[in-house]
């Protein structure tokens, strides 16, 4: 039994869905969870540029006592998580592999299609381990920029979330995917509209195979809380954010406490 916290980072409130599943699948463990409000959006940012942030934000759960970190922004995840790996001793998930592990399982026609922001998609990254798995699958991808404001603006559906979906999502549909993952922390308030766009085809939400793909890896590893006690939480922000408290309820669906500001740059 280890009882020291799972430390969560993302570039801003996004990574709440991801901090959802985990407490769903993990509801025993303790959670420090850091949204890098001030840098916010990592999504058309450089590769240096990304690593020296998410260095910075793992430095920072470190000094938290987290006993692992879970990567929760696919932006980090694709551009970031190798060096994160290496330079750091606890374990280090990111939301990639988990996903792409799962589009494989289920995945029939071997036609996949992945979603994300301009940098996880320009990296590359979902695309070479879905390939890495599987050379016979087909992967068809499309950053889709504008989602994200979408969704921080609580625009979830109606006329202009349909026109953006069908401008981003169209091409996709062309190509006959029966699998699409959504590769970005933003996007699973999108899901429905989503899915009624892409009639027939499994959505797949990075934030729950990760979950799922912790719990495992916790176990495997000795690493899991004492099963008796309620998990608790504690929130970190970069900056103040007015919309925090109501991203968190639309992402985390109930109130959340008040986060603490936090600096965390110049720590990489
Ligand atoms: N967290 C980012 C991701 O999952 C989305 C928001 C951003 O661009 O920083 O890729």
């Amino acid at each position: 039994m280890d009882d020291r916290p799972i430390g969560i980072f993302d570039s801003g409130v996004g990574g709440l869905t991801v901090l959802r599943e985990v407490e769903r699948f993990l509801p025993q463990e303790d959670i420090v969870y850091f949204g890098d409000t001030a840098r916010v959006p990592y999504g058309n940012k450089s590769q240096s540029a990304i690593v020296k942030f998410s260095t910075e934000n793992a430095r920072f759960l470190l000094k938290k006592k987290v006993k692992a970190i879970v990567v929760a922004c696919n932006t980090s995840s694709a551009l970031a998580l190798d060096h994160l790996e290496n330079f750091f001793k606890v374990p280090i998930f990111g939301v990639i592999e988990a996903a792409v592990n799962k589009a494989l399982k289920i995945s029939k026609n071997r036609r996949i299609g992945v979603i994300g922001t301009r940098s996880t998609i320009a990296s590359r990254a979902y695309e070479l381990n879905l390939k890495k798995k599987d050379s016979q699958a087909l992967v068809y991808t499309k950053s889709c920029p504008l989602f994200v404001p979408l969704v921080e603006e609580a625009v979830l559906s109606g006329k202009i979330t349909d026109l953006v979906i069908h401008k981003y999502l169209a091409e996709l549909k062309k190509k006959k995917i029966d699998t699409l993952i959504l590769g970005c922390t933003h996007y699973p308030p999108l899901r429905k509209s989503i899915a009624y766009f892409m009639k027939g085809v499994s959505i797949i939400d990075s934030a729950k195979e990760v979950a799922v793909y912790t719990r495992r890896i916790l176990a495997d590893n000795r690493l899991s809380a004492a099963k008796s006690k309620k998990g608790k939480i504690n929130f970190f922000v970069s900056d103040e954010s007015d919309n925090f408290k109501k991203l968190a309820r639309l992402f985390l669906k109930r109130n959340v406490s008040r986060p603490k500001v936090v600096s965390v740059s110049g720590h990489g």
